[in-house]
């Protein structure tokens, strides 16, 4: 009998007054938990209205290239519905020729892939409330992933529409519709024009329209959105919808208020601190799982390091520690390495009685590292300390 058959006679008991063995109740928790989600997710949802999902961490590091049902999904409001065929993205401001590009305008430019690794300034969240609960979604260390992103550079958009010298900053605004208190705004935010107009190696901004060779889902911004590498997820503004370009920072909540490292929410806190851009080395140790009971002897763990968000920047050393920190041994990389890219790692550790928990840090080549601690913040963004990840040995 499946368990769908069981769910059903377990219902019928409910309703029939009929006793339920603990066998139909487990079925019943079995069927709920592997309710496939209507959009393909295989995540674990902190929030569902609107979505937020991370996978766990043993899907996580299962590939170099998270496929899209693995990918962690932060939205702020319900996907939009959009009609690519009436799709027009809107490019004014501080340009001598305002544009209004269709996808097919938009597909004329020259296609560029990039692989890039996208995460959350909140990723790892949960590990500031050891010291005092953070507000905002409950991430543990699974909002963020590695993709292959196929789309534009914001470069070639930006000369077409012919940039004035005045510009400083250029403005992405999304299509959503996100109720804050008694006002509906679209997500939104900005990026430095010096990081929009650079294509050195790569565009330093994309505007794409596929997610591993595939069209981007509702979840990921359909039919377009920015990918920024290098800087955290917020400035991929999904859904795009206009592109301004201006002589100061977008006055969007996302990017004026939000997204910053403050003690607390006071205006002179917010005023202070600038938009968080770039992203901090960071990195997790994805299985075994927390909390897991191994047998004395030799353990085999793997995770996930990212370097800083910047140009040119390797992963340098990984490094473990099942001491509390008094000694470290090094863990060795595999799978590819490439610029804004998370690096999969493995080590095979010694843990007795004594081990609590196998500590992960790490160096990469700009002199980015993972601290000890770091300080405490309001909206629990950028916790890149030591991952600690706790364990029982028998
Ligand atoms: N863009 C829009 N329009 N609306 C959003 O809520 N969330 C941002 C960014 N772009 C968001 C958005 C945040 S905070 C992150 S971390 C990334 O999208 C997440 O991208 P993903 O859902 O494709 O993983």
């Amino acid at each position: 009998m499946n368990s769908l058959n069981l769910t059903r006679r377990g219902l019928l008991g409910v309703a029939t007054g009929i006793a339920i063995t603990g066998l139909d109740i487990v079925s019943i928790a079995r069927s709920k938990e592997k309710e496939p989600d209507a959009l393909g997710k295989e995540l674990i949802f902190r929030t569902t209205e609107p979505r937020n999902g991370e996978p766990s961490l043993s899907q996580l590091v299962q590939s170099w290239i998270t496929p899209v049902k693995h990918f962690y999904v932060r939205s702020h409001a319900p996907n939009p519905v959009i009609n690519a065929d009436n799709y027009v993205l809107t490019v004014e401001g501080r340009v001598r020729t305002p544009l209004k590009l269709s996808l097919a305008q938009l597909r004329q430019l020259t296609r560029h892939k990039v692989t890039a690794t996208l995460t959350c300034a909140g990723n790892r969240r949960t590990e500031f409330n050891r010291e005092e609960k953070v507000g905002g979604v409950q991430w543990e260390a699974g909002a963020i992933g590695n993709a292959e992103w196929s789309g534009f550079a914001l470069s070639d958009v930006l000369r077409k529409a012919e940039v004035l010298e005045s510009a400083k900053h250029v403005w992405f605004e999304g299509l959503d519709e996100i109720q804050r208190s008694d006002v509906v705004i679209p997500f939104g935010g900005s990026i430095p024009i010096e990081k929009a107009m650079s294509d050195e190696k790569q565009p330093g901004a994309l505007l794409v329209d596929q997610m591993n060779q595939q069209p981007l889902t509702a979840d990921h911004g359909y039919p377009l959105r920015t990918v920024v590498p290098g800087y955290i997820g917020a400035r991929s503004v999904k859904w795009l919808g206009k592109i301004v370009v201006s002589e100061m920072p977008s006055p969007n909540h996302y990017l004026a208020n939000a997204y910053k490292i403050v003690k607390n929410n006071s205006p002179i806190d917010l005023a202070e601190s600038g938009p968080i851009y770039r992203y901090p080395i960071n990195g997790a140790i994805a299985t075994p799982e927390a909390k897991t009971t191994v047998p004395a002897g030799q353990l085999d763990i793997s995770g996930y390091v990212l370097p800083s968000g910047r140009p040119d920047t390797a992963i340098q050393r990984i490094q473990i520690s099942t001491d509390n920190g008094n000694s470290w041994q090094s863990a060795k990389t595999f799978g590819q390495q490439s610029e804004y890219c998370w690096q999969l790692w493995k080590a095979r550790v010694q843990v007795s009685a004594q081990t609590r928990a196998i500590i992960l840090r790490a160096f990469d080549t700009s002199g980015g590292f993972m601290p000890g601690r770091v300080p405490w913040n309001a909206k629990g963004y950028l916790q890149n300390s030591w991952y600690r990840l706790p364990i029982q040995v028998q």
